[in-house]
């Protein structure tokens, strides 16, 4: 995709990666929308950031996706970029029952929230000249984490159907990217790990793959490297990288 010139949605813009990816789009020129639930969250990446945008949205409630989505085209009819970044993590033991809402909550906000959203802005997308979906999954999807068992299904789902929708939009306007973290120093884990990528660090990489027409962009270290290679064939295999981030090699494109 261009850098510039675009009209940029970025769920969970206000925290985080989507925070980083929003204020460096912000500052090439690119008209930026962030949204989530915090209100006064939002507020204040807009606040530190004059000409954003934001608006209200969870991904968990329909009703809301759907508003926001009138809202949005409304009030940028130029809107062409979407990236899906929100989504959230419960550590769970799939060895015992599990809490259904928390389930269901890491289906609707990791899946069904992006997949609903960018089906309802499909249509517009299409319209424009050029358009780019972003989906924000995880090596995870790759090769889960045990203990997060449901997050790291949620985003095989969300990869399964990156690849579907890709090959569907091969002959249009609209392009489909994968962005596949792996550890950035994030509130997403809840506590701190030394072993995570600064969020910056992470965002430089992604932004330069983005602009370099890359499909599938992950910055890992070369254990985990290994590991994403082999996964198809080896499937149930366990992350288990050194975390050292200055080792990463950067985008690979898509197999
Ligand atoms: N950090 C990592 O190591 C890592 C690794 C692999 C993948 N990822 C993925 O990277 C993406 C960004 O996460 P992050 O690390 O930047 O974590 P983060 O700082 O916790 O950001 C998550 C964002 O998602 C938003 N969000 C959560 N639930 C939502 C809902 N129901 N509706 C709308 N927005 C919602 C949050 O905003 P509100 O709370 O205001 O709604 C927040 O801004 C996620 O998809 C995550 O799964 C991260």
């Amino acid at each position: 995709m261009d850098l510039n010139g675009n009209t940029v949605l970025i769920t969970g813009g206000g925290s985080g990666i989507g925070r980083a990816i929003a204020e460096d789009l912000h500052a090439r020129g690119n008209k930026v929308i962030i949204a989530g639930r915090r209100q006064h969250v939002l507020r204040s990446v807009v606040d530190a950031n004059p000409g954003m945008d934001w608006i209200e949205l969870d991904l968990s409630d329909p009703l809301s996706i759907a508003d926001a989505c009138t809202v949005v085209k409304l009030r940028h009819p130029t809107l062409n970029v979407i990236i899906n970044n929100a989504g959230m993590m419960a550590h769970d033991d799939s060895g015992q029952c599990l809490d259904f809402q928390v389930m269901l909550q890491q289906v609707e906000t990791n899946f069904l929230g992006p997949v609903q959203l960018t089906s309802a802005l499909i249509g517009h997308l299409r319209d424009q000249p050029r358009a780019t979906i972003v989906y924000c999954t995880s090596t995870l999807a790759l090769a889960p984490l045990p203990f997060a068992a449901i997050y790291s299904a949620t985003k095989a789902a969300l990869h399964s159907y990156v690849q579907s929708q890709r090959a569907m939009l091969r002959q249009t306007n609209v392009t489909v990217r994968e962005v596949a973290p792996n550890l950035v120093a994030t509130a997403l884990q809840g506590a701190p790990d030394p072993r995570a990528m600064p969020v910056d660090a992470f965002v430089e990489r992604v932004i330069e793959a983005l602009g370099a027409e890359v499909e599938y962009v992950t910055v890992e270290d070369p254990a985990t490297s290994l590991i994403t290679w082999l996964s198809p064939r080896i499937p149930r295999l366990h992350l288990v990288g050194d975390g050292d981030w200055r080792s990463i090699h950067g985008a690979v494109p898509a197999r």
